[in-house]
């Protein structure tokens, strides 16, 4: 059997590392291909590096645009590589334009989609990356749900039970591959003259969020007076989006630590030192929790309630009064919580399946 694994973004790497390194151990026949959403060093290679990751067989280079035309240029892009390579199955990871175009090339050539980390919604359609799950979920054979909520809302949807598996999300695997790692190499907290448990940790990158001056602007309010009322350093890598609307509106938060975005190592370190994270990434709601880090989100919903549900999250939106109130709720948090997102096994799970399908 032939996989093509199709990626293209900063989190799609991470977590389809681990599932790469187990096809990469049993020497399958499998190809990534990547569709170059994600292009600048710091948000691509070096996570190919660091985690020891082939180099794609293919990049098809699409680069930054409007959605219509960066979703339209993958799809022509995937079209032509799935028409070479006539792959059996085809894997795509989270929602990202890259995953939909992914799903939607594929599955109009007759060739299997398998969706890992299918079944999220925050029910927000002004999100593009709820368009792209929801539509993916729906074009996929194989749907890899992380948590049994995940499983439900796919069946609440009318989407057959034998195309569903509660499998973990792969983030699980992630971080436990490589947080050892992490905390055996570079300190990265002496770098940034940071101490252990005294310093907030952010990540704001959303288009809702940064696309929008007065949003953007009153949650970097929030942040500013965080770092002031608490005196401790509000450390923000920020991703290149941010970075742009962040000029473009002239913001400028004066107490913010600014640094580029991290590689993935440096970053564990950073998350699991913090004393608390800000975030409105999903990817980063989830390793909060499993790393047992509280966590305050900088977004009205998320699609990932399991967070909420044990006690790691909170919803601030991006009303700065909100944000230091919801800090101050989880910083007085005693309990410890369980990582409802899996044993680490996910991708030898998702693997299986795959494979066994392709034998049945
Ligand atoms: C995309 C995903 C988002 C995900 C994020 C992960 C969609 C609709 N959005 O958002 O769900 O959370 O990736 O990080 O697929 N840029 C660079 N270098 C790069 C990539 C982007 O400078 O390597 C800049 C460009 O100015 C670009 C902007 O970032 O216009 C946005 O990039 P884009 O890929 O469109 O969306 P992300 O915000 O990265
Ligand atoms: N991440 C990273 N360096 C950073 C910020 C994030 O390596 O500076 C990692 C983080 O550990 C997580 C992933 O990127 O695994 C999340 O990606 P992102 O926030 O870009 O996207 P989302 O999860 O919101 O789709």
């Amino acid at each position: 059997m032939k996989i093509a694994i199709i990626l293209g973004t900063r989190p799609e790497i991470i977590k389809m590392a681990p599932l790469i390194k187990i096809y990469q151990e049993n020497r399958a026949d499998f190809f990534l291909l990547h569709t170059g959403q994600h292009y600048s060093y710091q948000m691509d290679k070096v996570f190919f590096e660091q985690l020891k990751l082939p180099l794609p067989r293919y990049n098809i280079d699409v680069g930054s645009s409007s959605h219509a035309e960066q979703t339209g240029k993958m799809l022509i892009g995937i079209e032509k590589i799935l028409l070479k390579e006539k792959p059996d199955v085809i894997l795509v990871e989270g929602d990202t334009n890259s995953v939909l175009a992914g799903a939607l090339a594929a599955v109009k050539l007759g060739i299997r989609v398998g969706h890992v980390e299918s079944g999220l919604r925050s029910y927000d359609r002004t999100m593009p990356e709820e368009l792209n799950r929801l539509l993916t979920d729906h074009l996929a054979d194989y749907l890899f749900a992380p948590t049994p909520k995940a499983k439900d809302i796919l069946l609440g949807e009318g989407i057959d039970e034998k195309k569903v598996f509660v499998t973990g999300n792969t983030i699980v695997d992630a971080v436990r591959q490589n947080l050892e790692l992490a905390k055996s190499g570079k300190d990265v907290l002496s770098d940034l003259k940071l101490k252990p448990k005294q310093y907030f940790l952010v990540t704001l990158h959303r288009q809702e969020n940064v696309d929008n001056a007065a949003r953007f602007g009153s949650i970097l309010l929030g942040l500013d007076m965080l770092a002031v009322r608490n005196k401790l350093p509000v450390v923000y890598p920020i991703h290149p989006r941010s970075r742009k609307m962040m000029d473009e509106f002239k913001l400028k938060p004066e107490n913010l630590t600014l640094i580029e975005p991290a590689d993935f190592l440096s970053f564990l370190q950073l998350e699991s030192g913090a004393r608390l994270i800000l975030t409105d990434s999903g990817g980063v709601q989830e390793e909060a929790c499993i790393l047992g880090v509280p966590c305050v989100t900088l977004r009205d919903n998320t699609e990932r309630p399991e967070t909420l549900e044990v006690g790691a999250n909170m919803l601030a939106g991006a009303d700065a009064a909100s944000i230091l109130e919801c800090v101050e709720v989880m910083l007085d948090k005693k309990d410890k919580w369980d990582n409802p997102f899996g044993d680490g096994k996910a991708a030898a799970r998702i693997v299986k399946i795959i494979t066994e399908a392709g034998n049945g």
